[in-house]
């Protein structure tokens, strides 16, 4: 129960086709609430994190129904303008409804999202920036309440490029008064994506794809389609699956121009990568080298949610790596599991040194976040024998089908 079986050892071979993105279609989903209407989503991913925030909007007033991975959002009537203790704390991701409900209502009452076990997340710099918007924020004990008058157009610039500050920053700023010119905006591609929703919905933004965001408030919103683009993360799961296991396999949707990062570590280890128009392929004949130095950075940059995935990989590469992760402090968790399946790997402060063995042993395993159980996964494949990752639900808050895309590549995989 709650589990996956992997006879792992073998080598990859086949062709899936790529879910959309999780963390596109979250602050997607947010936006609809600016929309007094209806709203299409199409290409989204039937899993948990997605149902979370479809409670959410239902409990806020909002209709929601779904047809194969479309989704249609009818903000027409959104009234409610307290979202609950548990409804928030579930999932980190709902302060995306701070912006969006601001924009829609000019007041939230909502509870802290807080940390998870990848790191403690505080929102100080969503708040510090919506402040400037005119915000007022009344701190309680677990709960604050957001009001505004007026959202007023401002310059500004974040102190870090966080992706959820500045998904926040842009929802509050599409329908404010006056134009918002956010510097050091993260520029990840889930922020492209939510840009490209709200100008389909009328909004005017410029500059999208760089750090420099200039939002020209207008008046409202109009109804719109969309369709979400792939989930790079899924893709690069499914990547870093081929490193460790070995194999030749094409994902078909995936998208190459967002995998940069990943797609040159694979050609340094000696994956050989192709891309065309349809997705992207790799294959990996023999053992891969290790990567020597390895950095977590914010987009184009090397991305923290793969680090786990391609730690795994690198736990069978040839020779010494190292990982510095430096985007969440707790993101080496899988490390214990990884050694007891016979990985040689130290951590040291935010490093993690690897000394690559030649093949890993099928282990119970237990997964404590999404990305961590995915990398378990990937360990079961590129190990001997039998593994079971417990706490599948973890994984499946972001992996509509792990176990069959992973069959299509060839895998021995199952839910148990
Ligand atoms: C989003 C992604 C997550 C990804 C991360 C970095 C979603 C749903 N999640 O998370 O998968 O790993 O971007 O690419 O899209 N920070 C602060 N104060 C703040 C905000 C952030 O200190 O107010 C810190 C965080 O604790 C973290 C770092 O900044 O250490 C990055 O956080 P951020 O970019 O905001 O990530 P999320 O939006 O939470």
């Amino acid at each position: 129960m709650d589990s996956i079986h992997i006879y792992g050892g073998n080598f990859l071979r086949g062709e899936t086709k790529v879910q959309g993105s999780k963390n596109a279609v979250l602050p997607i989903l947010a936006a609809s609430l600016l929309v007094k209407g209806t709203c299409v989503i199409k290409n989204c991913p039937r899993i948990a994190d997605v149902y979370h925030m479809q409670n959410l909007l239902q409990e806020l007033g909002c209709f929601v129904t779904w047809a194969g991975n479309t989704v249609t959002v009818n903000a027409l009537h959104v009234n409610d303008n307290r979202m609950s203790g548990e409804s928030v704390t579930r999932m980190r991701s709902s302060v995306m409804l701070l912006g969006a409900m601001l924009g829609r209502l000019g007041e939230v009452t909502m509870a802290y999202p807080g940390g998870c076990v990848i790191g403690s997340r505080p929102i100080d710099i969503h708040l510090s920036a919506l402040r400037n918007m005119g915000v007022e924020i009344e701190e309680q004990e677990r709960l604050f309440t957001a009001k505004a008058k007026r959202l007023q157009g401002i310059e500004l610039k974040l102190p870090f490029p966080s992706v959820g500050a500045t998904e926040n920053v842009v929802l509050a700023a599409v329908t404010a008064e006056g134009t918002t010119v956010l510097e050091h905006a993260a520029k990840e591609p889930e922020i492209e994506a939510l840009c490209g929703f709200l100008k389909a919905a009328g909004a005017e933004i410029d500059g999208v794809g760089s750090n420099k965001l200039v939002i020209h408030g207008v008046k409202e919103l109009h109804e719109a389609k969309y369709t979400v683009p792939s989930d790079r993360i899924v893709a690069g799961t499914y990547l870093t699956a081929a490193l460790a296991a070995g194999g030749s396999i094409f994902l078909e949707n995936a998208p190459a121009g967002q995998l940069g990062a990943l797609l040159a570590v694979a050609e340094e280890m000696g994956g050989c990568v192709t891309v065309n128009e349809e997705g992207v392929g790799i294959d990996v004949m023999h053992r891969l080298k290790a990567y020597p130095y390895l950095k977590t950075e914010v987009h184009p940059g090397f991305p923290t949610d793969l680090q786990s995935p391609l730690m795994a990989a690198l736990s069978v590469a040839q020779g010494k790596s190292v990982i510095e992760e430096n985007i969440f402090e707790n993101r080496f968790r899988i490390v214990d599991d990884l050694q007891r399946m016979g990985a040689e790997i130290e951590v040291v402060k935010n490093k993690a040194y690897i000394d690559g063995v030649e093949t890993l042993k099928g282990m119970h395993v237990e997964a404590e976040e999404l990305r961590g159980g995915a990398a378990l996964v990937v360990a079961g494949l590129a190990a001997e024998g039998r593994s079971i990752v417990r706490n599948r639900h973890f994984i499946e808050r972001g992996y509509e089908n792990i176990c069959k895309d992973l069959r299509n590549l060839g895998a021995d995989i199952n839910i148990g």
